[in-house]
Formats: structure tokens, C-alpha cells, sequence
């Protein structure tokens, strides 16, 4: 593993070696073990959307382990005037250990590990979240001790978290059932990649039909960065796909509900639902700073 670009880049074992890692850091953390494994390297992170978690977890976590973080807005960048991403990667691989990237384009960030020399991490693009699915999968084993047997229910966008969601779980042997409208479905590659996984994916405009006895049920914003002018249209589309009483009146009785967030109230999630699992939607957000050590120990240790 050289980078972190996609899921489907991994291999299963590799997903779950980043896990106990995560789980082992998480410990170490809770009792005052100090783990410096990145003693004196450098992260850059690239942002070219807004950020609280990813931002602020990825600069902690850095610290955490001994190194630094260096913020990089596309506003102060040359890239964000039109510098070539080939020609930035070049340089900052002369300074960093590793870059961070969130933007728009997928394309960006493998062009960017492809003319660099150090690992990229995918901190956010429009068709996947690397990050947050770790940090999800290790909140799951946290609360149901294993993967086994377990059905994810994702309502809502077939966006960066639906395509990143439905990799992550079907690697690790849940099942997984999408419930979103038509127009709204994942990427086609994501699509193409569930095949592999016969029954245990399946995707419906239902959402009773997909939460169905679901183990945990995940769901995400209507319109996601970048989409602020599709917002009336989206409401429209997305009306009725939201995590409500009557959702989880039909889910498994002890189902988590996660939520990478920020979240909508009364939108994708009633304030009734998420309040009532608020525990575990914040475990969620802690565990993106175990994950992401992992992932830097793992990718820049050297
Ligand atoms: N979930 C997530 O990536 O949050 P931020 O946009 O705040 O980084
Ligand atoms: N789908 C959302 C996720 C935010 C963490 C977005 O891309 O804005």
C-alpha cells in the first residue's frame, strides 16, 4: 500500500490491518502511551472545501505521532491559480513525507500521487471518502464486536459516501442495501464492483425494503459540496429519504445509525433519531483520528 486513493484500491487484509491498527492507536491514546512513530515528518493538506473533521483530526493526529501538519488552502496555493497539479506534486515531494488532499476531481488525486514520489491520502473527492468509511467500519466492530452477518443500510445520495460505503462494507463481508431515488444511484464502477458480491448488494427506490432488518443504517447530506445550486432540485428528489421512526421501526432493534456529518436535521435524519444516537454518531467522528493515524503509520513510517 502506497497511497490512500480509494478503497478498491486495498486489499481486504489491508483494510483490516488499518483497523487493529486504528483500535491498537485508540488504546495507546485512552492510556497515556505515547506512540511518536512519525517523529519529525511533515503532512501537507491541500483543502480545496471547507473542512472541520478531516481538517482538524488529520493536524491533531499528525501532532500525536510526532510530526507536523502544514494547512494548505487552493486560495493561497499556486495550484489555486492554475499552477499544474503534475508540476505541484513534483515540489511538494521535495518537502513533505506526505499530502493530503481534499478537492473536487478524483483525477487530481492520483495525478498527484502518479508525478509525485511521497503517499496521497484522499482526504474527500466527489466520488469517494476513503477516510470516513474507515472510521465508520472501525465504529461498527467497536459496537458489534465483528462484521459478521451484518447489514448496512444506506439511505439517501449515491455520492462520495454512498460509492466509498458500499466498497468498504462488501470488503469486509456485511451485506449492503442502497435506498435511493431514481437519477441518484452510485457511480457505475461502484455499481460494476457489487456485482462481484452477487445478493449481498442490492439497491432499491425502497427505503423500507433496504432498511429492513439492517444492522446499522448510515445516511449523508442531500446535496453535497459543491452541489449548494442543486439544493431546490435535490429537496424535491430527496424528499422522504430520511432516517425517522418509521425507518427504524423496521431496522434490526439494537441498530446503530452513523453519520459522517455535518448533518441536516429534519432532512436526511429527523433531530429525533440522531439525537437518540448521538453516542455513537460522535464515536464515529472521534475514531476519523485513530483511523487516520493508522493510515499515516502505516503509509509514511518509512
Ligand atoms: N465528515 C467529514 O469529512 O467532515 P468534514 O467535512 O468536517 O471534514
Ligand atoms: N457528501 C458530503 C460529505 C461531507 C463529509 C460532501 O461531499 O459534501
Amino acid at each position: 500500500m502506497k497511497h490512500l486513493l480509494k478503497l478498491s484500491d486495498l486489499t481486504d487484509k489491508e483494510i483490516l490491518e488499518i483497523l487493529n491498527l486504528a483500535d491498537q492507536l485508540k488504546y495507546e491514546r485512552k492510556h497515556n502511551i505515547a506512540h511518536r512513530h512519525l517523529e519529525g515528518k511533515t503532512l501537507g493538506m491541500i483543502f480545496q472545501k471547507s473542512s472541520t473533521r478531516t481538517r482538524v483530526s488529520f493536524e491533531t493526529g499528525m501532532y500525536q505521532l510526532g510530526g507536523q501538519a502544514l494547512f494548505l488552502s487552493n486560495r493561497d496555493l499556486q495550484i489555486g491559480r492554475g499552477e499544474p497539479v503534475q508540476d505541484t506534486a513534483r515540489v511538494l515531494s521535495r518537502y513533505l513525507d506526505g499530502i493530503m488532499i481534499r478537492t473536487f476531481e478524483q483525477k487530481e488525486v492520483e495525478d498527484l500521487a502518479k508525478y509525485g514520489s511521497i503517499p496521497v491520502i484522499n482526504g474527500l473527492t466527489d466520488y469517494c471518502h476513503p477516510c470516513q468509511i474507515l472510521a465508520d467500519l472501525m465504529t461498527i466492530r467497536e459496537y458489534k464486536g465483528s462484521f459478521k452477518g451484518l447489514k448496512a443500510c444506506f439511505v439517501g445520495d449515491g455520492n462520495n459516501m454512498a460509492n466509498s460505503l458500499i466498497v468498504g462494507c462488501l470488503k469486509v463481508g456485511m451485506s449492503f442495501a442502497l435506498a435511493c431515488p431514481k437519477g441518484y444511484e452510485p457511480c457505475e464502477d461502484i455499481l460494476q464492483f457489487a456485482k462481484n458480491y452477487g445478493d449481498k448488494f442490492t439497491m432499491t427506490t425502497d427505503i423500507m425494503t433496504a432498511a429492513k432488518d439492517a444492522d446499522v443504517l448510515l445516511t449523508d447530506v442531500w446535496a453535497s459540496m459543491g452541489q449548494e445550486e442543486e439544493k431546490a432540485k435535490r429537496e424535491k428528489a430527496f424528499a422522504g429519504y430520511q432516517i425517522n421512526d418509521a425507518v427504524m421501526s423496521v431496522a434490526h432493534k439494537d441498530a446503530l445509525v452513523l453519520h459522517c456529518l455535518p448533518a441536516h436535521r429534519e432532512e436526511e435524519i429527523t433531530e429525533k433519531v440522531f439525537e437518540a444516537h448521538a453516542k455513537e454518531i460522535f464515536e464515529e467522528a472521534e475514531n476519523r483520528l485513530h483511523a487516520q493515524k493508522a493510515v499515516m503509520v502505516k503509509l509514511m513510517k518509512g
